[in-house]
């Protein structure tokens, strides 16, 4: 079949990798994609939010099925634009996106539902808000409800500093619209981990963990990122608790969203708190993880496509997910500044002898080439470089020899990633 990712990151560069090996795969483009993912799919030039432009597109090239990467387009309705067209698609609609770009929406759904979550109050009015944060104990979180791209949550250790995020949302609109309501829930204490499931409107199957680096320095200190490097699997969920959280996450949520009239169609990603009382449900994402995905796909042994086309179809209990003995960790290197303000253009050397390390691959999240053709750095994640091996430990090593073959004077990494699972 001929098949359309959309999205341009590393998300999207793994998941290129991962489809253009399948023996069902005839012909890959990606939209708009980036210069390492030139070498594995065709890009085409249209940007991710572009919905009418990537509908017609697909058309134009004759598309049987599009896979999209990030949350946006699902969130503007793409899949629902392209169902409509007669394309298969990996996603959910609009409405179902919604678990992801509504944190009311999806907290209101865990309440029905029985959901493990942290305990919240949604607000549209700040005096409500206000009024409610002075009644409550520190530490306590305060998220816009729309997408923030990751930036939407504070963790408010004193009253002033909670009282200041209610105030830069829903009167400085930092967010935009995105921030004008808010939603407050108590803080969890406990280790996070990403856990993705496959859904294809009334299945849903397990498909892995990870565990991602979201503070920009080591030790975890710093503001919170997109994510700085992650490691699959999660070693701390084992197939005991991979029952449980599909038995009281997953699948109670995929039945409330059947009921709401929502079948959820895609990968539902839980990011989760495994607290002392059991796993809590922090947030979903309707999409794969970035840089997650990095790290599960070079560990799956089944064919990526096959499985998510059976996805598209309502047919994922006809398909094997199944996995190699290996683990992946991944280093993101970023441009100075990032999570901040940073330059682009600056011109990346030596991704050729890092890629001659043994079982490394170097993924390019945020890169475009100058008019020379040389890569430059175009964004605030730039590359992820993945590593497997038989231990983290040992794919941990690899990929930071691959990063110390990269020169490139305008960027960093942490050195940390993979600490909690090698300190185990
Ligand atoms: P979210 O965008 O909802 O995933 O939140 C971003 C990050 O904020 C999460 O990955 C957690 O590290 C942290 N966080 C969000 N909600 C909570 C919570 N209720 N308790 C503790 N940490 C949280
Ligand atoms: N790695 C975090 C995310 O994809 O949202």
């Amino acid at each position: 079949m001929r098949v359309l990712i959309i999205g341009s990151g590393g998300r999207e560069h793994a998941l290129c990798k991962a489809v253009a090996k399948s023996p069902l795969c005839d012909k890959l483009f990606c939209a708009p994609g980036n210069p390492g993912i030139e070498s594995v799919a065709e890009c085409l030039r249209v940007t991710a939010e572009n919905v009418s432009g990537l509908v017609e597109t697909a058309r134009k090239n004759k598309i049987d099925f599009v896979i999209v990467g990030p949350e946006v387009p699902l969130a503007l309705g793409l899949a629902d634009a392209l169902q409509e067209a007669g394309i298969a698609v990996f996603g959910p609609s609009r409405l179902a996106a919604e678990l992801e770009s509504s944190k009311g929406f999806m907290k209101d759904l865990c309440d029905r539902a029985g959901i493990p979550t942290a305990t919240y109050k949604h607000f549209a009015a700040v005096e409500a808000a206000r009024t409610y944060v002075l009644e409550q104990q520190m530490p306590i979180v305060i998220k816009a409800d729309g997408l923030a791209g990751g930036k939407g949550v504070t963790i408010a250790k004193t009253t002033n500093e909670a009282l200041a995020a209610v105030n830069a949302a829903m009167v400085g609109q930092i967010f935009g619209a995105s921030g004008a309501h808010i939603v407050i829930e108590d803080f969890l204490e406990g280790e996070e981990a990403s856990f993705f499931a496959l859904c294809d409107g009334k299945t849903a199957r397990f498909f892995t963990t990870a565990q991602d680096h979201k503070a920009v320095f080591d030790g975890d200190k710093g503001p919170n990122t997109g994510g700085m490097g992650a490691y699959s699997p999660a070693p701390m969920i084992d197939e005991a608790m991979t029952n449980r959280i599909m038995h009281e996450i997953i699948t109670p949520t995929l039945k409330a969203m059947q009921d709401l009239g929502r079948p959820f169609v895609g990968v539902l990603y839980a990011g989760l708190m495994m607290t002392k009382a059991g796993p809590r449900l922090i947030e979903y994402n309707v999409r794969f993880g970035d840089p997650e995905t990095e790290v599960m796909l070079p560990r799956l042994k089944s064919d990526l496509l096959g499985i998510l086309f059976a996805c598209s179809q309502g047919k994922l209990d006809e398909v094997q997910i199944e996995w190699n003995d290996v683990k992946a960790l991944c280093v993101v290197m970023a441009s100075d500044g990032y999570p901040g303000s940073y330059l682009k253009g600056s011109v990346i050397r030596g991704l050729d002898r890092a890629e001659e390390i043994q079982d490394v691959s170097v993924l390019h999240a945020g890169t475009t080439r100058n008019a020379a053709g040389e890569i430059t750095a175009n964004g605030g994640r730039v590359l992820c470089i993945t590593a497997t091996a038989p231990t983290i430990k040992e794919a941990q090593a690899r990929a930071y020899s691959a990063v110390d073959q990269i020169d490139w004077p305008e960027g960093f990494c942490r050195r940390d990633i993979g600490w909690r699972a090698i300190n185990r």
